[in-house]
């Protein structure tokens, strides 16, 4: 019987943000609720995967799956200390594999869609790189890692546009009146915010209805999931009020608020230890919002929320309240 298998790719714009770290963790802690899960590392040039789970960086990956012409993804698979996941190493023994041919991102983006597992979460390097980009887009939906800081939310708003304006641009390339438009947009910064995404579905609108509608397809369609990491009091949730006003009125996109990570001390410890943090650390902040990330995930992954700011505040209050009342030491 073939597995409907969850992609979930894990990027953000940003470096060091807790995207590997992120998706090391919830793929961990998927995989303790009993979902079977492949984490697998796409920073490719930057992989760093193998530390987090404690394996040595000698397992070959992906790079080396290019260079063979035999054998599936698949089998590049290596068994975790943790339960139910395995994972697939990125460029380890095949390095400078960040710029792949166009040949290469299609034979590993159709090896990608082929992986079975309940759940496959996909570590994505930094910055808005067109490789960067197209990984993101290998599934429906993608969670955005980003701290509350103004750098990191701005890096955010910069990879969504670029990832807006590549899919647009995938959609309409092959209707031939839309050539003109489509230079203009590939001439735009990423920073400028001279040229909005309402602007260029207009101009579509005038120029070729039908490109208007492909475009609206991704732009009414498409929510990324964002989880804040490195939080240090629930308060920090509010800066996604004027990000939200911010991707409306530049991209016309809606952002599903997902989840929201603490900073804490004991995680550096665990990374010197390269070890994950599961249930066994019941205080430590981050573990804790991790498992509740995790089933968010299972919960509602699919499901769009129109209230999810409302929601993750909520869900964050109760989740202090409930720290102070095990952990009266803890916050
Ligand atoms: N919630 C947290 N609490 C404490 N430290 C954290 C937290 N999140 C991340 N860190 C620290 O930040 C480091 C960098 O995280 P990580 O490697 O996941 O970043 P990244 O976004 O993947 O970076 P890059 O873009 O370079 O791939 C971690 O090794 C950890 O020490
Ligand atoms: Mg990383």
């Amino acid at each position: 019987m073939e597995t409907k298998t969850t992609l979930i790719p894990v990027g953000g714009g940003k470096g060091g943000v807790g995207k590997s770290l992120t998706a090391a963790n919830l793929a961990a802690a998927l995989a303790g609720l009993g979902k079977r899960t492949i984490l697998l590392d796409l920073d490719l040039g930057g992989s760093n995967l193998y530390s987090y789970l404690g394996l040595p960086n000698s397992n070959p990956g992906i790079g080396d799956y290019l260079m063979t012409k035999e054998g599936t993804l698949a089998d590049y698979q290596v068994d975790t200390a943790y339960p139910g996941l395995s994972y697939i190493p990125g460029d380890g023994r095949t390095p400078f594999m960040a710029n792949l041919s166009y040949a290469h991102k299609i034979k590993l983006a159709r090896e990608i869609r082929r992986l079975e597992a309940d759940y496959l979460i996909v570590d994505i390097g930094a910055g808005t790189s067109f490789n960067t980009i197209d990984y993101f887009s290998l599934a429906p939906l993608g969670m955005l890692l980003t701290t509350p800081d103004t750098p990191s939310l701005m890096n955010m708003l910069a990879f969504l546009k670029s990832f807006l304006l590549r899919n647009i641009i995938a959609r309409i390339k092959h209707i031939p009146q839309t050539e003109k438009l489509i230079r203009t947009i590939q001439r735009q910064t990423v920073s400028s915010a001279l040229l909005t995404v309402d602007m260029i579905r207009k101009r579509l609108q005038e120029i070729s209805p039908l490109a208007a509608r492909e475009a609206d397809l991704i732009i009414q369609t498409y929510r990324p999931r964002v989880v804040f990491n490195l939080a240090d009091e629930a308060e920090d949730i509010l800066v996604a009020r004027p990000v939200e006003s911010a991707a409306l009125k530049q991209l016309s996109l809606r952002i599903d608020w997902f989840g929201l990570l603490f900073h804490d001390s004991q995680v550096r410890r665990s990374v010197r230890q390269r070890k994950l943090l599961l249930r066994d650390q019941q205080d430590c902040l981050y573990a804790e919002g991790i498992r509740q990330l995790a089933q968010q995930v299972i919960d509602s992954w699919d499901r769009q929320s129109e209230m999810s700011f409302e929601l993750l505040q909520a869900s964050t209050h109760s989740f202090i309240q409930r720290r102070r009342s095990t952990q009266p030491t803890g916050f």
